[in-house]
This record gives structure tokens, sequence and C-alpha cells, in this order.
């Protein structure tokens, strides 16, 4: 069942999974904290994914740049000509909109639409602001975030907070090149932050100014682009699936030739029916040898590749860049995850449960451990069954409350196994195994209890 963003919030930050950024301070619009269980389901994706792309293939290599690079490395990648979205201000209240969003509010396709037709578009509309007052002139807004290297604010320290991770595996193609001696095809990958000064962020994680990215910068023959970039669609696909994300709720969707980013000849998003509506997940894009070649013109660095087998065939690679943004992935897992329904209590009554239905290898938290009373020996049994449970499996040990209650918040977080330990533990030496999904509650031997777990969690 789709939630609603209230809902997705409110729990998000109940449970300590995101929590409003610097809150204390009347927090920071925008800027989003991840809790204790924020960072371990972030982590599980991170880790997932270096896994699959990374780890499991001999043909990617990955890299952790500098946030800050060389200012060229923007001149050169058109970021700082061409990173622009269409801004336009309010002329009372002077609050900045996004002109393309007005526009679709409303009812205006802009699909594929190039600046200089929005605001034909706007003009055509009569287009107004939210508050009803008339708009200034729309002009395009550069978001690249800046900020000064040194103790002086002079132009000459400018730098900028990169915009994508991207730009880092075309200027270090030449030394990854060097030290792994792949051969095309091969990519480079990466995890990390980008920075974008958005006019409008909102919808929670979905558009801020600092978020994280984990891309893939795939280096190929230009002729073998197109099966490459079906390939990559396949396995981005793939991915959905395995983070628990529903087909019938992911949409292909090719952009237009207007609406391409300056770098791309094809691009692709896989967008995502988010509670707000349907918006881009990830992006797919084939970005030809545009980047390799600005990078060379612009520092001199020869960026051919020479093929091992023959020194006559000496090229340029192209690229097909997959690109996942990390946050967004959260957003939709959580989104995916959460069900509402009706579940019955101990009295024979029904009652609302929350539950988060993770994929079991995505929970934050595995397993917990739930001593059914604060007392010894019981106390001492279930600390002990956590000893032999948490190096394999992270838990949650929780003794607070009635064992009800405790189900109902190991529900609403998602984890996939809880362990009762109760009077009759002592006296049988077993535990009670409660499903997440089910609510089946097995009967284990403690000392049986890991190989059972292991076996549910496919480990
Ligand atoms: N290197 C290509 C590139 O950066 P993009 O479509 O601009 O392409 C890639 O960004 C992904 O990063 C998006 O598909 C989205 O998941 C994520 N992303 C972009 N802007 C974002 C923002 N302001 N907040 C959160 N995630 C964002």
């Amino acid at each position: 069942m789709m939630t609603t963003m209230d809902e997705l919030i409110s729990l998000a930050k109940q449970r300590g999974f995101i929590f409003p950024g610097s809150e204390i301070y009347g927090g920071l619009a925008n800027a989003w904290d991840y809790g204790p269980l924020g960072i371990e389901l972030k982590n599980n994706i991170k880790q997932a994914w270096w896994q699959r792309f990374v780890h499991e293939r001999q043909d990617i290599v990955g890299i952790d740049a500098a946030l800050i690079m060389n200012p060229k490395v923007w001149e050169a990648s058109g970021h700082l000509a061409n990173f622009t979205d269409p801004l336009v201000e309010d002329k009372v209240t002077h609050e900045r909109f996004r002109l393309d969003h007005l526009l679709e509010e409303n009812g205006v396709d802009v699909t594929g639409m190039s600046f200089e037709e929005m605001r034909g578009a706007a003009t055509i509309a009569k287009l107004k602001s939210p508050a009803g007052n008339e708009l200034a002139e729309a002009k395009v807004f550069n978001l690249m975030l800046k900020t000064f290297l040194g103790p002086a604010e002079a132009q000459a320290n400018t730098v900028y907070l990169r915009p994508e991770t991207a730009q880092a595996m075309f200027v270090n193609f030449k030394q990854v090149l060097a030290t792994t001696r792949r051969r095309i095809p091969f990519g480079i990958a990466q995890i990390g932050k980008a920075f974008r000064n958005e006019i409008t962020p909102g919808n929670f994680i979905f558009r801020t100014r600092e978020f994280e990215q984990m891309e893939i910068e795939y280096f190929v023959r230009e002729e073998d682009w197109q099966t490459q970039f079906e390939a990559w669609l396949s396995a981005m696909q793939q991915w959905l699936k395995d983070i628990g994300i529903d087909e019938k709720n992911v949409h292909v969707r090719e952009h237009g030739e207007k609406e391409r980013a300056h770098y791309s000849t094809r691009t692709v998003d896989m967008e995502y029916d988010f509670p707000f509506g349907r918006k881009e997940l990830y992006g797919l894009s084939y970005r030809g040898d545009y980047d390799l070649k600005a990078h060379m013109q612009a520092s001199g660095e020869d960026m051919h590749y020479t093929s091992p087998d023959n020194p006559d065939d000496k090229f340029v690679p192209h690229v097909i860049e997959p690109t996942w943004g990390v946050d967004r992935t959260v957003l939709a897992v959580l989104a995916s995850a959460y069900h509402e329904e009706e579940a019955p209590t101990a009295d024979g009554k029904t009652e609302k449960r929350v539950v988060l239905r993770f994929p079991y290898w995505l929970a934050p938290v595995k397993v917990a451990v739930l001593p059914l009373s604060k007392k010894e020996p019981l106390q001492t049994l279930a600390a002990d069954i956590l000893k032999t449970v948490a190096p394999h499996f992270v838990c949650d040990y929780d003794e607070t409350q009635s064992i009800g209650k405790r189900y109902r918040r190991q529900d609403e977080i998602g984890t996939p196994f809880c362990v009762t330990v109760d009077f009759d533990s002592l006296d049988d030496q077993q535990v009670t195994v409660r499903n997440r999904d089910t609510m089946q509650q097995d009967r284990v031997p403690i000392s049986e209890l890991l190989p059972y777990l292991k076996e549910r969690f496919n480990v």
C-alpha cells in the first residue's frame, strides 16, 4: 500500500531513520540527518551496490576522489556554462521558483522544452507566482555551489563543491587505466556526496542541496554503445527488484532531444511512483566521448586508450553512465516497504500494524532479542543469546514495555525476526522466534538458533 509523505517522514523521525538537520536551532531548510537506523539502511544499500557492481565484477574498479576539484574541471566539463535551471522570481515576495516546475503545476507539459520555449510558454500562459503575483523575467541559474579555499575570499580562490561524482572518474581515467591495466570495456565506480544549489529543494530527501550518488562511468568502444546501454538498463532494473521495489511502480522514460543534458546523446530516466508523484529515481546516459575529449583538450593530457594487442587500435573511449541517487533509493525503499494492516491482538481483537517489509538483507536491524522480563536469570540468558547472535546479525535488545508493544516497534523498523526469551526458556532451553511478515512463531532450541536464522537469511 502506498503511504503518504507525512506518514513516512513521521515514522522516519520517530524511529530514528531520518531527522530534520540542526533541529535544535530550528533546522536548516531541506537538510536532513540520518539517524541510527537510517545510516544502517543507507550503508546496506551502498554496500550491496559496491558488492554487486565492483567486487563481483572484474571489469569495474572503484575510486574515492576529493569533493573539491580544480575549478578547471568544471570549466572543461561544461558545468560552469551549462549546469543550470530556469529561475523565476516573484516580484513582490522575491521568492524564487523553477520555471519548469511552475509551468507543470499550471498544466503545461514542459517535456523536451528549451529555456526559450519555456519562457515563451510562461508569457502565453500569463504565468503568475503561487501567491498570484507577477513574475520577473526568467533567468538561467547555475546550480554549482561556490566556496573559497584559503584565507582570502578572492575570485582567484573560488572553488566548487562537486555537483556530480562523475567528473572524478574522467579526470582519473588515465591513472586508473595505468594502475589496473583494465581492458575496454571497463568501468570506474564511486559513491559519494554531491552538492547542488537547487532552486526548490523539497519532498523530504528527494531533492536536497547535499546528497549522495552511486555512479559508474563505463568505457566502451563507440560501436558497442547501444548493446552496453541495454545491458546497463537491465542491470539497473534487476537492482531495483532486488532492493524490494515493485516493477509496476517503476517507469523507464526516454529523454527528448532538448531535454537531455549538454553531454548526452541518449538518456533514460528510471522513474518511481513516489507518494508525491512519478519522479526520477535513477538515470542512464550515453555520454559519448564528450567528457574525455573535453578534458583532453583542456588539460593537454592524452586520454586515448590503446589496445594491448594492437598499438594501431587507439581511440578515445565512449561512456555509458548509470547513476543512482542514494537518498532517493532510501526514500523509494522506505515507501515500498511501508505497509499498514489489521493485526490480531492477544485478547482476540485487531489493531493497526505498521510494518516495513524490507527484503531481509536490507533491514537495518536483523534480529531483536526480547527477554519477557527484566528479572534474573532471564536477563542473563537473553544477554548470552544476544552475544551469540550479534557477531552474525545486527541486533537490537529491548526489555522495556509489553511484548506486544515491542513487536509493534520492531515491525515499524522492519526487523525480520524477534527472539523472545521467556520463563519456559530457562527449563526447556528454547526460545520463540517470530517472523515479521507472517507473525508466525516457532519454538527453537537455543543451540539451533543461529543455524535457524542463517537459513532464513540465506547466509
Ligand atoms: N552524473 C550524472 C548526474 O549527476 P543527474 O540525473 O543529475 O545525473 C543523478 O543525477 C542522480 O542523482 C539522480 O537520478 C538522482 O537520483 C540523484 N539526485 C540528483 N539531484 C538530486 C538532489 N538534488 N537531491 C537528491 N538526489 C539527487
